[in-house]
């Protein structure tokens, strides 16, 4: 299929004609710079699949069978604007496939099979809106960051976060996620609540048992008739530990 995409490539004159709609299963290549390859069954975007597309502004890869996309397939497209790969069965999004995307405004990745996105993969993007929704999201602390990190940043914004549901854990399977995002990481945070917190009493607890003993020391000492010097040593008792 993708030597095919790459013969029409070729001769694109002979194959497409600006004023036309490009029919359905066939590669559409004019000279508005949009590069159509919907409905075409394509597998596997490697990285040489899109070689020689440099002056491309928009790709369109929709409705494919896209699982895996080599890192550095998209090196090439340094003038792409739109990226449409909704309804693929891409199951990950990792760091370095957009990378050189640079001048990349509308990322449709919705209707895919990916549970979980790295946000390295999108900051390096100059400003991006996202689509994401119809994928079968994992709800937990670490997705509540990603996308809390992905909105934090100006030039990111995930344009269809309404509408996205989980599909796991079973608990939160089918909730949307806007209803549920500030309470994926209660528990991570009131774990971290609760160590610091002992962290503190354990502290705290240290020093006053030292300094109970320290003043224990002293008045035994006072009352020592050989004087205080002789037990100095143990102004710092060495089995100081903590009781809780
Ligand atoms: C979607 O991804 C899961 C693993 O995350 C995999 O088990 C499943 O087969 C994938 N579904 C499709 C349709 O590729
Ligand atoms: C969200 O879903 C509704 C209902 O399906 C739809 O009308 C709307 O266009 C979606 N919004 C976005 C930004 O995709």
């Amino acid at each position: 299929m993708l030597s095919l995409l790459l013969v029409h490539l070729l001769f694109p004159p002979l194959y497409s004609n600006p004023s036309q709609n490009c029919p359905v299963s066939c590669l559409c290549y004019d000279s508005s710079n949009l590069l159509r390859v919907p409905s075409n069954r394509l597998t596997a975007l490697t990285y040489e699949s899109l070689r020689h597309l440099e002056s491309l502004e928009k790709l369109d890869l929709s409705r494919n069978f896209l699982s895996s996309v080599e890192q550095g397939a998209f090196r090439g497209l340094s003038r792409l604007r739109h990226l449409h790969l909704q309804s693929n069965l891409l199951d990950a999004v990792r760091g370095g496939y957009f990378f050189m995307l640079q001048n990349l405004e509308l990322l449709d990745l919705s209707d895919n099979n990916i549970s979980s996105i790295a946000v390295e993969s999108f900051t390096s993007l100059h400003s991006l809106r996202l689509l994401v929704s119809g994928n079968p999201w994992v709800c937990d602390c670490d997705l509540q960051r990603v996308f809390g990190k992905i909105t934090s940043v100006r030039h990111l914004h995930i344009d269809d976060y309404d509408n996205l549901t989980c599909a796991g854990p079973p608990q939160l399977s089918g909730a949307a996620l806007v209803s549920v995002d500030n309470q994926l990481c209660v528990a991570e945070t009131a774990t971290v609540l609760v160590i610091t917190i002992t962290v503190l009493v354990t502290v705290i607890a240290a020093i006053v048992m030292a300094e109970r003993n320290r003043k224990k020391t002293q008045e035994k000492n006072w009352n020592d008739p050989d004087g205080p010097f002789e037990t100095q040593d143990n102004d710092f008792p060495k089995n100081t530990v903590v009781f809780l």
